[in-house]
């Protein structure tokens, strides 16, 4: 029977989108179904598999997304939330890698499926791109997004910390203004799968809380105070208003606390 590592390990290290999509849900099935021995044998890359293109470019260096309602706007929104989703797929799959043989099955379990999600994501979006006659790779792309993988592969809560706890929940923000700008230009399939994304985040920034508090009561630690602490430590930009303070609600992440850092 294949390790699970070794699964996790060859979804992360695939460079084509669309393979790395479909290797990602398949070690997810594989692993509900039994079918991946719970041995952690091989190490994580450093760094994951991608294609050639997109060409990665700092922020700085992006070219401004031009007008909203223009053809070649609505091309770059969907091929940032592309390439979003395509680096969330190694975050999932890094995470569950990476942590799992100390953070125990459940734990695996939660992130595969969060990578599922994510490679569904990713997967609708692709699709929405070619529908507007790109592709994903078309435009340059955001670097930075593999950052804070590097920044916290020492340890699981401070990964926890900032990865679902800070930059998904960022998504929770931002989500809801951009899709009401989709519908209103009368994109209702655009619309439909940013609230499909927007439900599905909720329940990744709650699987990130959740298991991120357990490990606090583990290391008789304050949640609050060590999370704080953390994303000073260890997350560069700040946490920034505004909140969506329902959606963070239901995802189980208290105002006390992302209010204090921002
Ligand atoms: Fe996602
Ligand atoms: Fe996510």
């Amino acid at each position: 029977m294949p390790t699970i590592a070794q699964a996790i390990r060859a979804a992360l290290l695939e460079p084509d989108p669309r393979a790395k999509a479909f290797a990602a849900r398949a070690v997810a099935r594989d692993f509900a179904a039994g079918r991946l021995s719970f041995v952690f044998d091989v190490p994580m890359p450093d760094a994951p598999g991608r294609p050639e293109t997109p060409v990665l470019l700092p922020p700085s260096q992006m070219p401004k997304r031009g007008k909203g309602g223009s053809e070649r706007g609505r091309i770059a929104l969907w091929h940032a939330l592309a390439h979003i989703e395509f680096v969330a797929i190694d975050l999932a799959l890094d995470m569950a890698g990476r942590f799992g043989a100390e953070r125990g099955p459940g734990f695996v379990a939660d992130f595969l499926s969060v990578a599922a999600d994510e490679a569904m994501h990713f997967a609708l979006l692709a699709r929405k791109l070619r529908s507007l006659g790109s592709h994903y790779g078309a435009l340059p792309a955001h670097s930075g997004l593999w950052d804070a993988a590097r920044e916290t592969a020492h340890d699981v809560a401070a990964r926890l910390a900032v990865v679902p706890m800070v930059l998904e929940a960022r998504g929770l923000d931002v989500t809801p203004a951009t899709l009401e700008r989709v519908r209103a230009a009368g994109d209702e399939n655009g619309a439909r799968i940013l609230e499909r994304i927007l439900d599905d985040e909720i329940r990744h920034v709650r699987v990130g809380a959740t298991h991120f508090t357990a490990i606090c009561a583990e290391r008789g630690e304050s949640a609050e105070n060590l999370w704080k602490m953390l994303v000073r430590r260890h997350f560069g930009g700040a946490v920034k208003p505004p909140f969506n303070d329902s959606a963070r609600l239901s995802a189980g992440l208290s105002r006390d606390w992302y209010a204090g850092v921002a």
